[in-house]
């Protein structure tokens, strides 16, 4: 029987682990052994609020009172400032970090066109650049260590689609650029960047989500995969992954075989383009990609 997944000795950082997803992963983490900084600044679910401290001390609480290590953290990931904060509550409390997730998160939804500046702004400012703002002084920690393990936090919203949430989607899909380059400057110092895809009940997706549905989806059905990839067992890294009501499934982003609708060294017209747009735009026996070289070598050969 393989062991029981433990975190003994590892230094684990969630953001926006004052309720919710970030709230379940830092109990589980703790039960599990890690040391935990509990992220939060508390505020409201559009980001606004006068950052009352409570939800990641109530965290902590819970986590010492079971036994475990935390200590709460109240910092914003939305500025450079708050990020290199936050890593610095893990190394002054307990040395170093080896786990990030990356889970704080606002909405500000608006359809596209009453979509603000602001609103705008704001979505980007927590999720996409808040990611950047944590990762970079983490992934300096753990680079020199030559271990780590990431996870970023994208959704549904990003990666299929979804009505009136322009700023929410860009920003879960840049997280996901941001990954596929840091698996890459990762890969030889044993960091692992891998994102999740949850889908759950919370104060996010409360009205969002049919009462019926939303009974049946406690945070608790996200947290094994998220902490599995958080292991040193963790199997990959650049892979998405949707985890929710206890199913889990990889994601990719897909490339097909393609076309070259021209003889051999021509430039295609726009008519061939037209008159093959069903081969050019084919799915069937897609491939995915490890990183842009692969798919540039996958261009010359067919062009050859
Ligand atoms: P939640 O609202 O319960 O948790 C988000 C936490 O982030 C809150 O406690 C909030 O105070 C904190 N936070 C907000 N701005 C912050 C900042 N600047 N600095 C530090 N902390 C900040 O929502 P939930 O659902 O647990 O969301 C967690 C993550 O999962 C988010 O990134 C969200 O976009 C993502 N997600 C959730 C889905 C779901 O079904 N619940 C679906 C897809 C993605």
């Amino acid at each position: 029987v393989p062991p029981r997944i433990r975190f003994d000795g590892r230094v684990a950082i969630v953001t926006g682990a004052g309720g919710g997803l970030g709230r379940a992963y830092a109990l589980e983490l703790a039960r599990r052994g890690a040391k935990v900084v509990v992220n939060d600044l508390g505020g409201a679910r559009d980001g606004s609020g006068d950052g009352a401290a409570a939800p990641a001390d109530r965290v902590v609480a819970e986590i010492r009172a079971a036994g475990g290590e935390a200590v709460a953290d109240h910092n914003s990931v939305a500025t450079v400032e708050g990020g290199a904060a936050i890593v610095q509550t893990a190394l002054e409390a307990f040395g170093t970090v080896d786990i990030l997730i990356n889970n704080a998160g606002i909405l500000r939804d608006k359809s596209f066109v009453n979509m603000t500046p602001e609103n705008w702004q704001a979505v980007l400012d927590v999720h996409l650049h808040g990611a950047y703002h944590v990762t970079r002084p983490a992934f300096a920690v753990m680079r020199d260590k030559g271990y780590g393990r990431i996870l970023m936090t994208t959704s549904a919203a990003g990666l299929y689609g979804n009505f009136g949430q322009s700023n929410y989607a860009a920003a879960k899909m840049g997280l996901v650029g941001l990954m596929n380059t840091l698996k890459l400057e990762g890969e030889k110092r044993n960091i692992k960047v891998n994102t999740i895809a949850p889908l759950a009940a919370s104060r996010l997706t409360e009205d969002i989500l049919p009462p019926d549905l939303f009974a049946k989806m406690q945070p608790e059905y996200v947290v094994p995969l998220a902490l599995f990839l958080c292991t040193d067992q963790c199997p990959a890294s650049g892979n998405i992954y949707n985890a929710g009501m206890g199913f889990f499934n990889r994601v990719a982003v897909m490339t097909g075989p393609g076309a070259v609708p021209a003889a051999q060294g021509a430039v295609p017209t726009p008519e061939a383009v037209r008159d093959q747009a069903a081969a050019i735009t084919d799915l069937e026996a897609g491939r995915t990609f490890g990183q842009l070289a692969e798919q540039v070598m996958d261009v010359v050969t067919k062009v050859q």
